[in-house]
């Protein structure tokens, strides 16, 4: 993996893609500012070789047009004070304005590029649009690990057009080092817990990861495909009808590599999908119709505990409840804390996905 140290960027400017598509409140303020945080290592260790960073980003999804609300414009003040640089601005990302200001951009300067999503052809992997982005700067550096998975112009395509002269930048390095612990080389046994709503979104990765893992830990939405699929009763639950026969032969799979799944027993149903809905424990097989499944029940979560603090290397993707509602987010809070508990104890833990990083941040299980 190449990375930053490998390279000198003395009187060089790189062209670094961040993931800067950060929340805005309604007067345009940066509610939350852990990504520019997280780009800011990479960009001083640019300044500080003696180099000029081009920082270019998308932010929300304009589809292809201008929108003002979503002009990175808004964020400027924000990365300034962050770096602690001064930086300057363009109102494009490519074309005769942005050459100008790239060329004129002194070392120690920083330009910010106008949303990259104003054009379509940043989706669409343009290589003419990716080609005129590539002439804003002497060496690329990916440093967007939340754009990681999109093959889009500002990301893979640039890449292409840089054929020495391209590394990832610190956070997607770190990243990639952390995934390498769970998926290569770490130390057993290793428990991946996987929430959420949809086995869908999730057969991926579990596709990928039950080569590598001991335990399979099974919550949230997803539950009741498998709990359905093995003839037990899931009410009003969410349920992928079509993905049931995708959950059986997940399990069979989970049972020929020797992978022990471990699925909620319990559940706390409601009759009704909201905050102030009546409640109640019950098997998680044995859900009537009119109530559906929100949060792990006690022995689920007694159960879950006895797999994670056993457990030296620890995945968590997604939720186990729906814990944007205050009544049905103990579950997830008590997987936080098994985790932290394990953590504590020696184990290494990872937390993916958008749900399960605000579920940790709102918890306040960052550290
Ligand atoms: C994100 O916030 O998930 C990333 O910035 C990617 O954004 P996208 O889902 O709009 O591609």
């Amino acid at each position: 993996m190449k990375t930053l140290e490998h390279i000198d960027f003395n009187n060089k400017k790189a062209l670094i893609r961040v993931d800067f598509n950060v929340p805005l409140d309604a007067d345009f303020n940066v509610t939350d500012t852990s990504r520019i945080d997280a780009a800011k290592p990479t960009i001083l260790k640019v300044l500080e070789d003696g180099g000029a960073a081009v920082l270019m980003s998308h932010l929300g999804r304009p589809k292809g047009k201008v929108n003002p609300d979503m002009s990175l414009g808004h964020i400027v003040d924000t990365v300034s004070d962050i770096i602690g640089v001064q930086v300057k601005f363009v109102s494009d990302c490519i074309g005769q304005e942005v050459q100008e200001a790239v060329s004129g951009l002194q070392m120690g300067e920083v330009l910010l590029l106008e949303n990259l999503r104003y054009h379509e052809e940043e989706t669409t992997g343009d290589e003419s649009f990716a080609k005129a982005l590539s002439e804003n700067g002497d060496i690329y550096v990916n440093d967007a690990f939340g754009t990681a998975h999109r093959a889009h112009a500002s990301t893979t395509v640039v890449a292409q057009f840089f054929p020495n002269q391209k590394c990832f930048g610190y956070l997607l390095a770190k990243e990639i080092e952390s995934i390498a612990k769970v998926m290569e080389t770490g130390e057993k046994p290793v428990t991946a817990i996987l929430g959420g709503a949809k086995v869908s979104s999730k057969i991926t990765i579990i596709e990928n990861i039950l080569d590598k893992v001991d335990h399979l830990v099974v919550g949230g939405g997803m539950t009741y495909t498998f709990v359905k699929a093995k003839g037990g009763s899931v009410g009003d639950s969410i349920c992928e009808d079509d993905k049931m026969e995708l959950a059986l032969t997940i399990l069979k799979q989970a049972e020929e590599k020797g992978v022990q799944v471990h699925l909620p027993v319990d559940v706390l149903a409601a009759d009704d999908f909201s905050n102030d809905a009546n409640t109640q424990i019950v098997a998680v097989d044995q859900i009537q119709d009119g109530w559906q499944g929100l949060d792990a029940g006690p022995q689920t979560l007694e159960n879950f505990k006895s797999v994670i603090l056993q457990s030296k290397t620890i995945l968590w993707n997604g939720p186990v409840g729906v814990f944007e509602m205050e009544n049905f987010a103990k579950g997830t809070i008590a997987l936080g804390h098994f985790i932290d508990e394990a953590t504590q104890n020696g184990a290494f833990s990872l937390v993916g996905g958008g749900d399960s990083v605000a579920a940790v941040k709102q918890f306040g299980f960052l550290d």
